[in-house]
């Protein structure tokens, strides 16, 4: 039997010899607390008390407490309480009762149940500016060295940063293999809830991407939202999105990334389709079946393409005034804004969060030697940038197509900044862009000088800090002398 904390009891469970099926819990309410407000109380046959599968059931589904009691020639015999504990206690994160003769119960299991809650909360108190955020536990489950999902793990709590997201501890699990349709052993999704239980987070946020029933599987046995990178980057891009084309390009990935998730069960899709803060496309995406989906995909798609006929005939205007285009390319983060608000005394967004800037924005410059030439912004790359993403881009990516020139914006502040130039470079190669002349910017000199680092030597690229207009004339003096050897070159052609 599950009961409530009212008395009531929510479910009976028929069971074979061995064992129990816990129905998915997600319709009924919670108590509000850490725990579940249910507990189960059931029978067992053969001899064991309480088992470890009992204790994994507790963790996963967070219940008040499990009880087991135990049968003698059928009649009922005694009664073993199991519950969870905040910290651990000889090793162990739940305590067991001594057990009682059903009838001869003395405690109130609701006094149990709250003084259980309370040490919950004493172990870390819930702080005023918590209520309502979305406190996460990072998981990465990786094949791969765990310095490489360290540092991954890095960049995933940056990306949570930016999303709003509050991340107070992370898990690695390295396997063999990953297995195709449980990315996670029962084992270590029970540490995970406990773990999740004591920290009082809400959120699990996985590094790889995962399959609808990889997502089921998770939500299946816990009750906590989860969340993958693709599903965190597209939910920042639809936080920053501005521009009516951006955020249509931005409906159209995150539809495109449901849809194949609309197969498996409904309670799977209400945590999953939630998103940070729930900022999905649209309230009333639970009741959006697959038909609906397609059809508003097909609409998007229809708008974009005016959208992006309204964009070409401004291009072309451009194009016929002659005037070279400058387009900024770099890893998310790397200065890019700055530099375009630097070099042209504008004042466009740059923050310290990934993917600030989303949609395309150009302004003029005037060189030194009197060129003028529009220099322009675009987002961002990031490593696995999901595949759906980049095509939503695509028309905007295009853009890139008409630069005459590219400055690979790089921070060298960062300590993985040779892998991050490797993974724009690949970009630029799959988006056919490798044939325009392309001056490398190492960016954030200032911040390696500060802390004592080794800046990258010369040929490495143009040194820049973009804060700084002061060390960008060497940089305008290159950028303008290639653009007139790639604009003779284009006039002897
Ligand atoms: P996305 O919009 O994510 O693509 O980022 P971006 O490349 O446009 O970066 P942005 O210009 O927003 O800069 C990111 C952060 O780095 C901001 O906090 C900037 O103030 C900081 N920054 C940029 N250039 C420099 C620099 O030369 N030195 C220092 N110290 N900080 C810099």
């Amino acid at each position: 039997m599950l009961i409530h904390r009212s008395g009531k009891v929510e479910t009976v469970i028929v069971g074979d010899f061995n064992r129990i099926v816990i129905p998915a819990l997600t319709s009924i309410r919670t108590a509000g607390g850490r725990l579940r407000g249910l507990r189960c109380v059931h029978t067992v046959l053969s001899g064991t008390k309480v088992s470890e599968e009992d204790i994994i059931d507790m963790a996963c589904l967070r219940l008040d407490l499990i009880s087991v009691l135990t049968l003698s020639d059928g009649l009922p015999e005694a009664l073993h309480t199991a519950h969870l504990l905040p910290g651990d206690r000889d090793g162990r994160a739940w305590a067991e009762l001594a057990p009682v003769h059903p009838a001869r119960q003395q405690q109130s299991c609701i006094e149990l149940i709250e003084a259980i809650e309370a040490e919950f909360v004493r172990f870390r108190p819930v702080r005023d500016v918590d209520k309502g955020r979305d406190l996460a536990l990072l998981v990465s489950v990786t094949t791969g060295s765990r310095s490489m999902a360290e540092e991954s793990l890095v960049e995933l709590s940056e990306l949570a940063r930016s999303a709003g997201v509050q991340v107070l501890d992370q898990v690695i699990q390295r396997r063999k293999k990953i297995h195709p349709r449980f990315i996670l052993g029962r084992g270590k999704l029970m540490d995970i809830m406990l773990m999740s239980l004591r920290l009082g987070a809400n959120l699990l946020l996985f590094d790889q991407d995962l399959s609808p029933s990889q997502v089921r599987s998770v939500t299946d046995h816990t009750d906590l939202r989860v969340i993958d990178r693709t599903q965190l980057i597209l939910d920042i891009f639809a936080r920053r999105a501005k521009s009516r084309e951006g955020k249509l390009q931005i409906e159209m990935a995150q539809l495109k990334y449901m849809l194949p998730m609309l197969s498996t069960r409904d309670d799977a899709l209400s945590r999953l389709t939630g998103g940070i803060g729930a900022r999905g496309p649209g309230e009333t995406r639970l009741e959006v079946d697959r038909r609906r989906i397609n059809d508003r995909i097909a609409r998007l798609g229809k708008e974009l393409k005016s959208v992006g006929r309204q964009r070409f005939h401004r291009r072309s205007r451009r194009r016929k005034r002659d005037v070279p285009v400058i387009s900024l390319v770099g890893y998310t983060n790397a200065g890019k804004s700055t530099l375009l608000n630097t070099l042209t005394a504008s004042d466009i967004q740059a923050e310290d969060l990934l993917f600030a800037t989303l949609d395309p924005t150009s302004r003029r410059l005037r060189f030194p030697r009197d060129m003028e030439v529009i220099v322009t912004d675009t987002v961002g790359f990031i490593r696995n940038l999901p595949a759906e993403l980049l095509k939503a881009f695509a028309s905007t990516l295009e853009e890139l197509q008409e630069a005459d020139l590219l400055l690979h914006v790089i921070d060298v502040s960062n300590p993985a900044w040779r892998q991050q130039v490797e993974v724009v470079d690949n970009f630029l190669r799959e988006l056919e862009l490798e044939n325009i002349p392309c001056l490398k910017v190492l960016n954030k000199v200032d911040l390696v000088q500060e802390r004592g680092g080794v800046v990258p030597a010369d040929d490495d690229g143009i040194r820049v800090s973009a804060i700084d207009a002061a060390t960008l004339p060497p940089l305008l003096e290159r950028a303008e002398s290639l653009l007139q050897q790639s604009t003779l070159i284009q006039g002897r052609r």
